[in-house]
């Protein structure tokens, strides 16, 4: 199923603007497996960070638990970094904001960290996925590391009522191409608020 930006943006608006942040499938209270994948490739606080379709998830409140000081976060639907803006209060006011489709958005600068959860997982299409790792490249500096996860090959056809691509991790990273090296890679078990569980495929990479 191929979504025009503009259906991207209204599913997910309306889902915001409809759902408790805590009742959807992807809510978690701590972004461990985040975290500890940006542990691994070494991130530093002084080093800027991009979240890509954050939604409202608390991953940026954990990084500046940590102080960092350079975070952006990105997501189609300005409903949902609006629940994120509030919870910060004036936290927010250190963090950059876009309200902006990924696969639309051209960078204007450029980030140490990439980190995206349960986003790329719904381009199934590789006019999408080539569109992202593009947009990816240009908006990385040297050496930069990137954090993925997607629904596994055992994980759900669908997320969010949306079917999705699954990866085992070498068929992830391999989709980002030679111009990344595999750091590392993890299998998590995520339970949903309905207490199902989602399996995912996490990667992290640095750009060659
Ligand atoms: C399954 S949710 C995951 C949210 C968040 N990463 C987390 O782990 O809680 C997918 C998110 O990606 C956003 N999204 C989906 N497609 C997008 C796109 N093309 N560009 C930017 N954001 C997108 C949605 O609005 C939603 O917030």
């Amino acid at each position: 199923m191929f979504l025009s930006a503009a259906s991207r943006e209204s599913h997910w608006e309306q889902i915001y603007r409809q759902r408790a942040v805590d009742s959807v499938s992807w809510y978690q209270q701590s972004p461990t497996v985040s975290l500890e994948l940006l542990d691994a490739v070494g991130a530093r606080p002084d080093e800027p960070v991009l979240d890509v379709g954050s939604g409202a998830s608390v991953l940026v409140d954990a990084l500046l638990d940590r102080g960092f000081s350079d975070l952006s976060v990105l997501d189609v639907s300005a409903s949902a970094l609006d629940l994120s803006r509030s919870r910060l209060g004036v936290r927010a006011g250190t963090v950059h904001w876009h309200t902006a489709d990924v696969l639309e958005w051209r960078p204007e600068r450029h980030y140490s960290l990439w980190h995206d959860r349960a986003v790329f997982h719904f381009l199934t299409q590789a006019s999408e996925r080539e569109r992202y790792v593009s947009t990816l490249k240009s908006a990385l500096r040297p050496g930069a590391r990137v954090v993925v996860g997607t629904f596994s090959v055992d994980g759900p056809e669908k997320c969010s009522g949306l079917p999705v691509q699954r990866y085992d991790a070498d068929g992830l990273a391999g989709t980002f191409g030679d111009a990344f090296e595999l750091l590392e890679q993890r299998r998590e078990e995520h339970h949903t608020p309905r207490d199902a569980i989602q399996v995912f495929t996490w990667v992290a990479m640095r750009l060659r």
